[in-house]
């Protein structure tokens, strides 16, 4: 299973804290944005990442995550030279992807919570019986996202992006599991009104073939799509919080890396002396 970040955006919305920084690696609490989207590609159990950026910004991310074995896995890098829509990452990863099943994840979706790792397991069970997988989260204002409306079998009936009357408060967040041939699905369509191709137009291919599922995650998971000033510092608010009230990291990758058996304790060790004196060189040296 392959996993890919798509993290190619302007951030033109977060002026002008982004006009030097791509948005995906500033601060969330501790540590860089796109910590959080890589934590849950590997809680999934994925080890092989892509991770697609703008051009001016690659040089960036590789001094940030390199090859990715400080963290068990196998980091590898594109650019998306033009924004031509999320699913143009199934275009870009073609090669990587080849006949395997992948999972997408926007680079400033963050996602924690108990309940998490139960989707996470759900999913990869729909692709064993074949089917691709889109993750429904009650939101306040649907609008915002792609909508997912239900029959009362909690089956997908409709898939729509960003309507102004959304047919339910169920948004589709970033976070997305494919069968093998996303990239075929990908080439057949066509750029929305806005010039993007869709994810929610991908996503229709699989609902109409009738091998899409829907897992709704609960009121205990925080998902955060950190598109704005006030959401961002709510992510660090809120994950600060949630650490200390449950003395559980987010996100932290050596952790992950460690519990999964991606890193040995030995590996860690090596990790954690090498780290500059930080606080997060502590809290790595704790772990041991
Ligand atoms: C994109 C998708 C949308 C999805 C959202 C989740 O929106 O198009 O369907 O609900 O990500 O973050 P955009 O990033 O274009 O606002």
């Amino acid at each position: 299973m392959k996993g890919i970040v798509l993290a190619a955006g302007a951030g033109t919305r977060l002026y002008p804290i982004t006009r030097s920084v791509n948005k995906q690696l500033l601060p969330i609490y501790d540590k860089p944005m796109i910590y959080y989207p890589i934590s849950t590609l590997m809680e999934i159990g994925i080890q092989d990442i892509l991770l697609i950026t703008s051009e001016r910004e690659q040089d960036n991310f590789k001094h940030l995550l390199g090859d990715g074995s400080q963290f068990g896995i196998k980091m590898n890098y594109a650019i998306q030279y033009v924004p031509k829509g999320i699913s143009d990452a199934f275009i870009i990863a073609e090669e990587f992807i080849g006949d395997d099943e992948s999972v997408l994840i926007l680079g400033d979706n963050i996602f924690y919570g108990e309940s998490l790792r139960k989707n996470l397991v759900n999913a990869k069970e729909n692709l064993r019986n074949g089917y691709s997988t889109v993750f429904g989260y009650k939101v306040d204002d649907p609008e915002r996202f792609g909508v997912i409306e239900f029959n009362d079998k909690q089956e997908v009936v409709s898939l729509e992006e960003k309507p102004t009357e959304p047919k339910s408060n169920y948004a589709a967040t970033g976070l997305y599991f494919y069968t093998p041939g996303a990239t075929n699905n990908a080439k057949t369509l066509k750029p929305s009104a806005r010039g993007e191709i869709e994810i929610t137009d991908l996503n229709k291919i699989y609902l109409n073939e009738g091998n899409l599922k829907c897992e709704l995650m609960g009121t205990d998971i925080n998902w955060i799509d950190t598109g704005t000033y006030d959401s961002m510092l709510e992510a660090s608010i809120k994950i600060k919080a949630y650490e200390e009230g449950t003395s559980k990291k987010v996100a932290q990758l050596e952790e992950i890396a460690l519990r999964k058996g991606y890193l040995s304790n030995d590996n860690l060790k090596e990790i954690a002396d090498n780290m500059i004196k930080s606080g997060y060189q502590k809290q790595l040296t704790k772990l041991l």
